[in-house]
């Protein structure tokens, strides 16, 4: 009889920390590569040559050529830094997109892999941690 409130109490603890939601308390930590200065650089190619933001709204909110980019639901991958540059170097061609409209590869304007890695670090880091949840497009 003496062991039971022993047991009780170990349940109780174990409940708790189950319960206590670690990782969305903490920063998502930065991959490699998503530096500030990656950041602020490619920060301007989205809204200057490379031209996402005409399709993916300023805020990277969405428009009706491009998804919004809010982090908290990807479409076509795990939204994982090294993912997004893989993504941007190769677009994605209209019979793959939900909404059939194509992404062109490496924005607008052809980008080096340098120039690509900095806009992808720009996405990260609007995307970490996910803004809001967008529904998903539907095909048209
Ligand atoms: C001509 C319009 C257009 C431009 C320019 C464009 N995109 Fe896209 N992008 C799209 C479309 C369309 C999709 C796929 C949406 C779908 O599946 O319906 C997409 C998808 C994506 C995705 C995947 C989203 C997800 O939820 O999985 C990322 C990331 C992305 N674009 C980033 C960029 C970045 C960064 C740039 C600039 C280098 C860019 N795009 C330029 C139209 C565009």
């Amino acid at each position: 009889m003496s062991m039971l409130p022993l047991r009780h109490r170990l349940l109780v603890a174990s409940v708790l920390l189950g319960a206590a939601p670690a990782a969305a308390q903490q920063p998502v930590p930065r991959p490699p590569g998503v530096t500030d200065s990656a950041i602020a650089w490619g920060r301007r190619l989205f809204h200057g040559s490379a031209n996402c933001a005409a399709c993916h709204g300023n805020d990277a909110q969405g428009t009706g050529d491009g998804p919004a980019l809010t982090g908290a639901l990807w479409l076509h991958g795990p939204g994982t830094y090294e993912w997004l540059v893989e993504q941007i170097k190769r677009g994605i061609p209209g019979h793959q997109t939900w909404t059939r409209k194509p992404m062109p590869m490496r924005g607008w304007t052809n980008m080096p892999d340098e120039d690509v890695r900095a806009v992808a670090a720009y996405v990260w880091s609007i995307t970490h941690p996910p803004r809001e949840i967008k529904s998903t497009p539907q095909p048209s």
